[in-house]
């Protein structure tokens, strides 16, 4: 495919000195890894800037009092019983009235809500976007944790800020045994293997199922957890399911006009029924089109469910045309996933927001250019403007709340 602009060169993977390739080969999906200086730290000589938690405990609070922002507390100690589960949004009276030690704060989906978390993703260029899910971020003071536990995804787990232990095993859990009656869900069977404590900047990569433990061992803990989506076996086939349902009208159902005679049981569902059920299921697993569509609009649905907002005033294609030529750029709206695939003939077809855009081979650069950043700055936009269908193509995406217009100067 013609990319008529590359993306700008991505900040390093957070993988320290580990490459991209070697990650992959050696422990992706297979098994856990400490990466020391994943992200560039003082003792790093590449002259990157150092890496620092792009949140304070104090700014992580503050999301957590806000309506719409999921959020929890966990009280190992000190809460109405042991690990008492508390949910956001949360008062400054609930934090002033939790103990000094062994509780944890955790918030989720901080990338869309603050944009230099967001930046964080950027070292996470090795794995297509549409498998990173959000970055959940955690402060516990000492001794706080959410205990032994496993998760169904992978996760980078990045230290931010002071010190946590992590004590983990390395072989995924096949059966799970869970502490009855307890508001978290913890493992009743944990048996470690490796016990590391991570400084700001180191990463503990974990594989799915992988049973693990973190225990904050300074007064600032913060952790960043980039977690992965895996769309499980069973939500696919829902899902594609429903999507193809939907696609039917009522009167497409079971029919039989060429039945030729009188059953000889009447208890028997016969070959010839059978058969015509096996093809109606079939037919819809064999059209890899609808299967590639449905996936695309499933992925890039936006994360809570809630659909995407148009702008007050949507713009005409001139209009932005005229507004991107005078600096204004875009980039995806809150909550909008943008992806897309090339099709054989050369077309493409991009999601954005849970819908599909078709695009024919002359437009078809504009897939990957707008997917592929989290920032469409006007330059980056302004050599596209004369191709036929690219400004009506930005002002259905900005009507549709994919993507936002962002005016000069505004990063
Ligand atoms: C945490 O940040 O405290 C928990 C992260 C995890 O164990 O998945
Ligand atoms: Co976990």
């Amino acid at each position: 495919m013609n990319v008529a602009s590359p993306p700008p060169a991505a900040p390093a993977p957070a993988l320290g000195a580990l490459s991209p390739e070697a990650f992959l080969a050696d422990y992706w999906q297979k098994r856990p890894v400490v990466i020391r200086e994943a992200l560039p730290s003082a003792s790093t000589s590449s002259g990157a800037p150092d890496f620092q938690s792009p949140l304070a405990p104090e700014e992580l609070a503050g999301l957590a009092l806000e309506d719409g922002v999921e959020s929890r507390l966990v009280l190992k100690e000190g809460g109405a019983y042991p690990w008492e589960l508390r949910h956001g949004p949360f008062s400054e009276d609930d934090f002033r009235s939790l103990p000094d030690e062994k509780w944890t704060l955790l918030v989720q989906g901080v990338d869309q809500l603050v944009p230099a978390v967001e930046r964080l993703l950027d070292h996470f260029r090795f794995l297509p976007r549409w498998r990173l899910d959000d970055v959940m971020v955690s402060y516990a003071p000492e001794g706080g944790g959410v205990g032994a536990h496993l998760d169904h995804y992978d996760v980078f787990l990045v230290q931010g800020k002071g010190r946590r232990r992590w004590r983990f095993s390395h072989a995924p859990v096949e059966h799970e045994e869970i502490v009855p009656d307890r508001d978290v869900r913890m493992l009743a069977n944990f048996d470690p293997d490796e016990e590391v404590v991570l400084e700001p900047g180191d990463l503990l990569y974990l594989p799915p199922r992988v049973a693990h433990h973190g225990t904050s061992v300074s007064d600032d803990c913060m952790t960043y957890s980039v977690g992965l989506r895996a769309p499980s076996h069973a939500e696919i086939l829902n899902g594609y399911a429903r999507a193809c349902a939907e696609q039917l009208a009522e009167r497409d159902r079971f029919a039989d006009p060429d039945r030729e005679a009188p059953p000889e049981h009447i208890g028997e569902i016969d070959a010839q029924a059978r058969k015509k059920v096996r093809r109606v299921v079939r037919n819809a697993a064999a059209d890899e089109r609808a299967v590639d569509r449905w996936f695309g609009r499933h992925v890039t649905r936006p994360p809570a469910g809630e659909p995407l907002l148009s702008p007050e005033r949507p713009p005409g294609a001139s209009e932005l045309v005229e507004a991107i030529q005078r600096g204004t750029g875009l980039r995806p709206a809150p909550g909008a996933r943008l992806a897309f695939f090339e099709n054989d003939d050369g077309s493409a077809t991009l999601f954005a927001g849970g819908e599909a855009y078709d695009l024919p081979p002359a437009r078809a650069f504009a897939a990957p250019l707008l997917s592929d950043r989290r920032r469409l700055p006007a330059e980056v936009l302004r050599p596209h403007l004369d191709t036929d269908g690219v400004p009506a193509l930005l002002a259905q995406l900005v009507t549709d709340g994919a993507l936002e217009r962002v005016s000069p100067g505004v990063e």
